[in-house]
């Protein structure tokens, strides 16, 4: 087990410096808590992973970078343009640190469309569940594109869509 040497360890150390060491373990940005196994428990609302949203579409994102860049594919259980078949389509996005204070960071990013001219943007913020499950909740606006000017009114679609982590 390891905790046990751990335990007896902390027993030695001064109260004031494991008060230090506690501190440092809980200001944001510092490395993660060990978890129950001594293994490092994965960052929650970092959006790298799998996630699948209430219509069955599917996102799988890479990233985020060093500035909070991520991309992705998007594989959407629904289309609004017949014409083509149902094709993975990329996404590019930008996400708020998930280690500024309080975590669940905003975000945002564009679905490019590959099997039709149409183009999705979405924003949403991430939320931890007590459970430590993690939601998106975000809201879209989807883009058709119309042949004319004057049917530019109807060319625009807005929705809300909640996603849940597969993996
Ligand atoms: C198209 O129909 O031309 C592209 C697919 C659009 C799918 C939309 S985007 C918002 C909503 N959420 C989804 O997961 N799919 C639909």
């Amino acid at each position: 087990m390891l905790m046990a040497p751990i335990l007896g360890a902390l027993g030695r150390v001064p109260a004031p410096f494991l008060l230090v060491i506690l501190l440092l373990r809980l200001s944001p940005g510092s490395p993660r808590p060990l978890d129950i196994e001594g293994t490092q428990a994965p960052q929650k609302c970092v959006l790298a992973g799998v996630w699948v949203n209430d219509l069955g579409s599917r996102m799988s994102i890479s990233g985020p970078d060093a500035k909070g860049a991520f991309s992705g594919s998007y594989l959407t259980a629904v289309s609004a343009s017949s014409q083509n078949p149902i094709q993975a389509s990329v996404i590019t996005g930008l996400q708020h640190p998930a280690t500024a204070a309080g975590g669940q960071p905003t975000f945002g990013f564009t679905v490019h469309w590959t099997f039709s001219d149409s183009t999705t943007v979405f924003v949403g913020q991430c939320f931890v569940g007590a459970d430590g499950q993690e939601t998106l909740e975000t809201s879209w606006l989807l883009r058709e594109k119309v042949p004319s000017h004057a049917e530019d009114w109807k060319a625009t679609r807005v929705g809300q869509n909640t996603f849940l982590r597969v993996k």
